[in-house]
């Protein structure tokens, strides 16, 4: 095309894909192109504001590093991870979430019952619940990954005082599919936003905060893997999670309970002398 207008240059764009080019590819490119070319259309985008725009990535890309992971921090408060999450979650499972850039592989095994809280201090935690296939029937072998901030709202790779594995645990269930830990009550805390993100949520009057959460991955297999999140009731972040993490069925009510009824079985058990806390979170997995 020899003259391209600002009305025919999305036509002319398609057109100079190639017709043996991956359909899927083609799909793709043709929306994002026509959804992009329509936003500056619509919004009459400037040069400068364009500028910023591109600067902004080139700022991504500038403080990117193996623990600091921007670009997907933008995807976070964009509300693209979570956009993608839901349009692939099955509706029979558990609600999927954020995966989060503080996962870190190889958790060292954590046995049914065992506990990740130490000596950190504050009232105990008692996670428990059954992982189930979507007819209810346990899942023998699940294996969940666990992980969460420590009480000072750092997970241990953004924290020099902390273990690596620091609130970190994978456990394996047995025949029952049931899973138990105890730890302490995750804080609420804010995502990065010394970098260009932060920036964003600024120039939206926005905050940088999360609801306090538990983050789970469920395997097993011939099921989907789960990633999920477990959120307490009265946290004051729910309604406003910077990163739209926060589903009806992932929250859950902490329930204080007397020291004396702490179960048998457990790592603490015998060792729980004030009133503790238990949530109870069962998981469903989707079959693949
Ligand atoms: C997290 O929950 O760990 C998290 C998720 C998205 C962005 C930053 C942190
Ligand atoms: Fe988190």
């Amino acid at each position: 095309m020899r003259n391209v207008t600002k009305d025919n240059i999305t036509d002319v764009f398609k057109s100079y894909m190639a017709d043996d080019m991956a359909l899927r590819t083609r799909e793709i490119m043709s929306a994002l192109v026509q959804h992009m070319h329509d936003f500056a259309r619509e919004t009459k985008l400037t040069h400068d504001e364009w500028r910023q725009g591109i600067a902004f990535l080139e700022g991504c890309a500038a403080i990117e590093t193996e623990d600091r992971h921007e670009f997907v921090l933008a995807s976070d408060v964009l509300g693209m991870s979570s956009l993608i999450d839901m349009l692939h979650s099955s509706d029979e499972a558990t609600s999927s979430s954020v995966l989060g850039p503080f996962h870190v592989s190889g958790a060292p095994p954590l046995e049914v019952g065992g506990d990740m809280k130490r000596s950190f201090g504050g009232p105990v935690l008692l996670a428990e619940g059954v992982i189930r296939d979507t007819d209810g029937a346990p899942i023998p072998g699940a294996e969940i990954d666990i992980w969460q901030t420590a009480p000072n709202g750092l997970y241990a790779s953004q924290d020099e005082d902390q273990d690596t594995f620091s609130f970190h645990g994978l456990m394996t269930v047995g025949d029952d599919g049931r899973y138990a830990f105890t730890t302490v009550k995750p804080v609420e805390y804010t995502v990065p936003s010394d970098g260009p993100v932060g920036g964003i949520l600024r120039a939206c009057g926005r905050h940088p905060w999360r609801p306090s959460h538990l983050h789970f991955i469920v395997k097993a297999p011939g099921y989907r893997t789960l990633v999920t999140e477990v959120f307490p009731d009265d946290d004051p972040y729910l309604d406003q999670d910077t990163v739209f993490g926060v589903r009806d069925d992932l929250v859950m009510t902490y329930v204080e309970q007397p020291a004396a009824s702490f179960p048998e079985g457990m790592a603490l058990s015998g060792n729980v002398d004030a009133p503790y806390l238990s949530v109870n979170f069962d998981v469903v997995l989707a079959r693949d």
